[in-house]
This record gives C-alpha cells, structure tokens and sequence, in this order.
C-alpha cells in the first residue's frame, strides 16, 4: 500500500490561534503576518482563559477574539466541538497552539490533521506533557529547546516540523532555561507557519520534508 502524502496548501491563509496566557508566540506570528513574511491572516484568537493577556493584546491590535469558559462544558468533547463550529465560521485553514493548555479530544485533531500546529519548550520526543523545564534540568540533559510539531491524538506526538536547540547551563532555573528557549520558540513558530503556507511542509507518516 502506498504511504499517504500530505503537501500543505499554497495560498492566503486564515489562521486561528489558541491561546491560554500571555500571547507572546501569538504575537511573533501575528508579527510575521503583518510585516508580510507570512502570507495569511489572522481570523480568530481564542482562549479558554479569561484574563489571558494575549486576548486583550489581540483586541489592541484589532483582532477577532473569543473566549469560552471551559466550566460551562461538562463534557470536554462539547466543549472542543464548540471550538470546531467558531473556526468552521471563519473558513480557517490553520490553527496554531500557541501557549493552549488544554489538550483537544481526538475529534478536533482528526478534524484538523495536518492543519494544526503545536509549539512545545522541549526537543520531543523528550520531555512531553508539562513541567518541561524541571525535567531538563533534573535529568542533567546538557541540551534542550523547542518543537513546532503537527497536533495529533496523542499529546505532544505529532509530526516534527521544526526544531530548535539551546544550552542548559549549569546554575539555570526553570526560569532562566524557559527564557532562553522562548528567544528561539519566536523564530521557529513564525517559520513554520510562513512554510505552511508556502505549500513547503511535505508530510509523510511521522515525517516532514521541508521543500525547496
Ligand atoms: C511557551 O513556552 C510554549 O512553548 C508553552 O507555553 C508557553 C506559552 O507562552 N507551551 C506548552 O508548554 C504547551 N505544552 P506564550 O503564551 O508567551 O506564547
């Protein structure tokens, strides 16, 4: 049986954004967006947090937001499928995990297979889940980093698109490692998405070909 190909789409694209925090991921692609390196727009920013600072820095900047209270979905699937009909609305072709930290059924990433991406502050497969930083630096790892990856059914499993590394130090805290691998975070998502919509992410079982 031949293997199945998926080539991302070459077009201007509508992206959603999910986001549970501060928004800085957001704002680097909303960022590339609009100084023209990704050719896209930004069609919805949507959090499941209220008091999320990027929702009120997405307003700022003109954005269409929602935010949803998760306590009003018993059922998590509802709660999912709620998303799917506001990005369905909008004719969405991508939706980007941007801080996101809640974790979508398996409805919403069949739906959105190889059309929603996740970053992670770790280089996976290592380190998936949370507390990521904490675990780099009690496993004495000497390198860590980031991963755009494709969202899939199993948490932090998808396809790898891009990857970035730094250094552990020695003395470093959760806090100063999770710093130095944000520096790197906001120039590989942006990247990644610039990609996508360049038609160059080529996906073949759990790998992705970067295309010339
Ligand atoms: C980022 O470091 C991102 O990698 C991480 O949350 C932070 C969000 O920051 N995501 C996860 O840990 C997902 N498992 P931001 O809101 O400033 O983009």
């Amino acid at each position: 049986m031949s293997e199945e190909v998926f080539i991302s789409p070459r077009k201007h694209g509508r992206i959603a954004v999910l986001i549970s925090g501060r928004g800085s991921n957001f704002t680097r692609i909303h960022d590339a967006v609009r100084d023209g390196r990704i050719d896209a727009e930004i069609g919805l920013v949507f959090s499941n947090r209220e008091g999320a600072a990027g929702l009120e820095i997405a307003r700022e900047r003109g954005l269409e937001t929602i935010f949803l209270n998760p306590r009003l979905y018993p059922e998590k699937e509802d709660y999912d499928r709620e998303i799917l009909r506001e990005i369905r609305k909008r004719g969405i072709d991508l939706v980007c995990l941007a801080g996101y930290m809640k974790v979508l059924c398996p409805m919403f990433c069949r739906e959105y297979r190889n059309r929603a991406m996740n970053i992670h502050p770790a280089l996976l497969p290592a380190f998936p889940g949370l507390n990521v930083q904490r675990g780099a630096i009690d496993w004495g790892v000497r390198v860590s980093g980031c991963t755009v990856h494709f969202v899939a059914p199993e948490v932090d499993r998808g396809p790898i698109i891009l990857q970035a590394a730094v250094p552990v130090l020695p003395d470093d805290t959760e806090e100063t490692l999770a710093a130095r691998i944000l520096v790197e975070e906001h120039k590989i998502y942006p990247e990644a998405v610039r990609l996508y919509f360049e038609g160059r992410l080529e996906v073949r079982g759990r790998r992705v070909r970067i295309r010339d």
